[in-house]
């Protein structure tokens, strides 16, 4: 697309304070790349102003990407759930205001080459948000026994609950007391993991992109354990909505090369 005109469409990402993001890079390159006549905007905005511009941006776009703090609040202003944002109980993403969860998605189709070793696994995920839901739900389909630490009981606490309620039974625990074979951190901080927990471990999924080698891939590396990075998700996730918007397969390693290219990620 080098115009833009009466027929463009528009794209973007809801959330607060997300001027970090990478996803108008990501999405605006594949738009090009496939000359798609879009564009794919940030629209960060604030909380009292989200139920207007939610229910906006609905009506106004082809499709978008929600992100924090609104990946629940927008579940009430949209026609129709997928599977996907029904069970892990938020949003990620919206096509013609029905809502889907890419990030349960993405883990799916990442975890697919480690099926055998996943079943009968235990997991440890720390955090109890979002990331942790999608990871657990995605965890618990490969057969995996899930336990999650969270630094608020309560919270975790209403996960299992959620949970349950789909037939997805979790543990909680307050530290990586059984023997594990993943760890998850679906935290902001990847230093919550202690190193003790990675002993024996032989898979370890970092949700946390900025920097790419976080203290926990580090440690993963030293270690030689096999590790999913929080940018493999973030790539992962944003081809799982060009999927849905577009019904397209774009490549993700061009995707990484444009955005090393591009030095949007070091
Ligand atoms: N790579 C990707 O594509 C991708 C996708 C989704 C999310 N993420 C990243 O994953 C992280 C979690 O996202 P989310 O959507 O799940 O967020 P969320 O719904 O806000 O949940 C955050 C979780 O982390 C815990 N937490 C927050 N700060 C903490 C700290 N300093 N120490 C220990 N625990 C802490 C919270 O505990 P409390 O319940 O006690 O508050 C909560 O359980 C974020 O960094 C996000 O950017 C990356």
């Amino acid at each position: 697309m080098s115009w833009i005109d009466a027929s463009t469409k528009l794209y973007g990402v809801l959330g607060k304070n997300i001027f970090y993001t990478l996803s108008p890079a990501i999405h605006n390159y594949i738009f090009r790349e496939i000359s798609y006549n879009a564009v794919y905007l940030a629209f960060d905005v604030s909380e009292d102003k989200f139920d207007i511009i939610g229910r906006a941006l609905i009506e106004l776009c082809e499709g978008f990407n929600i992100t924090i703090p609104y990946k629940e609040r927008i579940m009430g202003f949209l026609y129709s759930l997928d599977r996907s944002a029904e069970v892990v109980g938020a949003v990620n993403t919206v096509y013609r205001g029905r809502g889907y969860n890419t990030d349960y998605l993405a883990l799916l189709s990442i975890l697919k080459r480690y099926s055998n070793v996943l079943r009968g696994s235990i997991c440890y995920i720390y955090g109890a948000g979002g990331a942790s839901k999608a990871s657990a739900v995605a965890l618990y389909e490969y057969g995996c026994e899930v336990h999650i630490v969270n630094r608020s009981l309560e919270r975790a606490q209403h996960m299992a609950h959620y949970l349950s309620r789909y037939g997805i039974d979790i543990h909680i625990d307050s530290d990586c007391s059984k023997k594990r074979d993943v760890i998850v951190n679906a935290t902001p901080n990847p230093s919550i993991v202690p190193d003790k927990c990675l002993d024996g471990v032989s898979l370890v999924i970092e949700f946390v992109y900025n920097p790419i080698e976080t203290s926990l891939i580090k440690r993963a590396k030293t270690r030689g354990v096999e590790f999913i990075d929080g940018l493999k998700i973030l790539i992962k996730q944003a081809l799982e909505a060009q999927r849905i918007w577009l019904g397209i397969d774009f490549p993700e390693e061009k995707v990484l090369e444009y955005l090393y290219a591009r030095k949007l990620i070091r």
